[in-house]
């Protein structure tokens, strides 16, 4: 291909989506500029602790689970919920051929990441609302940062390649209703670069006022997302169709740091300290919830039955996460950096409240006769404490403050199984504009399952490169 006609690609967003573009652009043999507004690369990609899903792994094989292509589709489709029952009115969008790719395509995605970036995706784990382990991490660096930090170095290597960082894309440019490129700010300056364009600029979950907007009820709460306006203007300015948008997910334990109660972006509390014994105490000191349920059931559970509490103009609740020994040892990698970080501490037992105390006796007795649950919670992890009163009187747990807290936003805009973004009005795509990631929506319906967020940055950001480097 001589230079004069070797195409240009510009990613807008350094996250998972634009990286997995970036590289199949580049593959393709385009020229690829990748911009991005921070100075810091890796957008909410490089803070994903839990993994990728993958269905019909080497992983999944070695650690003996049976998964089929079809049971992660219906695993996706049945957490989608009604959104997936009701037929689409936008033109050329295909929910289920969105899914379909997606499950497919999974286990190439995290044999991708893997045998050819390098990324140890060895591990799996089984996520709520998921029928089988199938979402996959490696044994040290959280999966987030190691599958950003990896595929950025190995982009870095190409000569074909221009990373632009603290480069604010401002708005498409287009022409006869193509688009031809983007402008952007750079040190106070306003640039153009020409070329057909990906945008993955991510979610707006750190967008309080667009949160306000599509999900007034949740105004003030918390999010696990750093402050960032979203980028979803830069598409229906040039005609994209957003669907979705009021589907927003909570997760149900962000910490609360006592040095800071107020503070709008919260840490999560990962779904592990649940899944290997934690369990979750009102204010009044009981339980009220099958810690194990899904996100959605969790955060209800939370926000229904209790009061909310405005601290510094932030809404939220004050909920107990407790881990008794046998579940502090169990999650000891991530419990060591928590308490750390002030989040979690160890406490007496009997130093707490009288309600509290009796609360775990009554759990740990439970557990120990082995019998049901009454909030019908499946597995009790590694609880060990055991309910005698000189067990209780001696023992010492983990204690920490956990609120729901904005998460994930599902919707965003329409695309098309290759990445292409369709049009509000007359059909179609825009031509010269892919998108991929948080930004596009669709695929999670009204709730994303675990994981696959990553995994869709993956299947629709290497679909988009490639789509936008051959024009098609
Ligand atoms: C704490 C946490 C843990 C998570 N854990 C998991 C997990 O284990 N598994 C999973 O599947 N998902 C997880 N998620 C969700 C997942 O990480 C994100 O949804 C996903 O990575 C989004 O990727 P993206 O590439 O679409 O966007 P991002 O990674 O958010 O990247 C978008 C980038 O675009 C840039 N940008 C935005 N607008 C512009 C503009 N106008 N000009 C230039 N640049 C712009 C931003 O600066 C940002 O760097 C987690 C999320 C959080 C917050
Ligand atoms: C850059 O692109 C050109 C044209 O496609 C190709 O010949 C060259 O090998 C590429 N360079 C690298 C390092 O990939
Ligand atoms: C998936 O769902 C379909 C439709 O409900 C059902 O017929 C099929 O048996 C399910 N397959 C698996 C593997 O769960």
């Amino acid at each position: 291909m001589s230079p004069a006609i070797q195409p240009t690609v510009i990613v807008v967003g350094s996250g998972l989506a634009g990286l997995s573009a970036v590289y199949a652009a580049l593959q393709s043999g385009a020229r690829v500029h990748l911009l991005d507004r921070s100075p810091k690369l890796g957008g909410n990609s490089i803070k994903a602790s839990s993994g990728i899903n993958g269905a019909g792994t080497p992983a999944q094989e070695a650690a003996g689970v049976k998964d089929t292509q079809t049971q992660f589709y219906n695993d996706t489709a049945r957490s989608g919920g009604a959104r997936f029952k009701t037929a689409s009115t936008i033109p050329g969008f295909d929910r289920e051929a969105l899914v379909t790719r997606l499950s497919t395509e999974s286990a190439d995605a995290v044999r991708w990441l893997s045998d050819e970036i390098g990324v140890d995706l060895s591990v799996v784990a089984q996520l709520g609302g998921h029928g089988v382990a199938r979402t996959h991490r490696g044994k040290g660096k959280p999966p987030g940062a190691s599958i950003v930090l990896t595929l950025l170095d190995r982009l870095k290597a190409s000569d074909n390649f221009t990373l632009l960082s603290s480069a604010d894309v401002t708005s498409l440019l287009q022409h006869d209703g193509a688009v031809t490129g983007v402008a952007y700010t750079q040190d106070d300056t306003e640039h153009t670069l020409a070329g057909r364009v990906v945008v993955a600029s991510g979610g707006f979950a750190g967008d309080a006022s667009m949160l306000a907007t599509y999900t007034p009820a949740l105004a003030g709460l918390p999010s696990t997302n750093d402050p960032r306006p979203g980028s979803h203007a830069l598409l229906t300015a040039v005609g994209a169709q957003l669907l979705d948008m009021d589907s927003v997910q909570i997760h149900p334990t962000g910490f609360v740091d006592p040095a800071t109660p107020g503070a709008r972006l919260k840490f999560l509390a990962g779904e592990m300290l649940r899944g290997e014994g934690g369990i979750l105490l009102s204010p009044s000191g009981s339980r009220f919830v099958n810690e194990l349920d899904t996100r959605a059931a969790v955060s209800k559970a939370i926000m229904d039955a209790f009061p909310s509490v405005d601290e510094d103009g932030t809404r939220q609740w004050d909920i107990t996460l407790l881990l008794d020994p046998g579940a502090a040892a169990a999650a000891a990698s991530h419990i060591g950096f928590y308490e750390w970080k002030g989040l979690l501490r160890k406490v007496k037992l009997a130093t707490l409240s009288p309600e509290v105390v009796a609360s775990v006796r009554a759990y740990a007795a439970a557990v120990d006769a082995g019998s049901a649950d009454p909030f019908s919670r499946p597995a009790y992890g590694h609880w060990k404490l055991k309910p005698d009163a000189e067990s209780l009187a001696q023992a010492e747990v983990y204690i920490g403050r956990i609120t729901p807290v904005v998460h994930y936003t599902m919707g965003g805009a329409a695309i098309d199984t290759g990445g292409r973004v369709l049009r509000a009005t007359g059909g179609g795509v825009v031509p010269g504009l892919w998108a991929a990631g948080e930004v596009t929506g669709g695929v999670h319906g009204d709730n994303r399952l675990g994981g696959n967020s990553l995994l869709e940055c993956v299947v629709f950001g290497l679909a988009a490169g490639n789509g936008a480097a051959r024009g098609s």
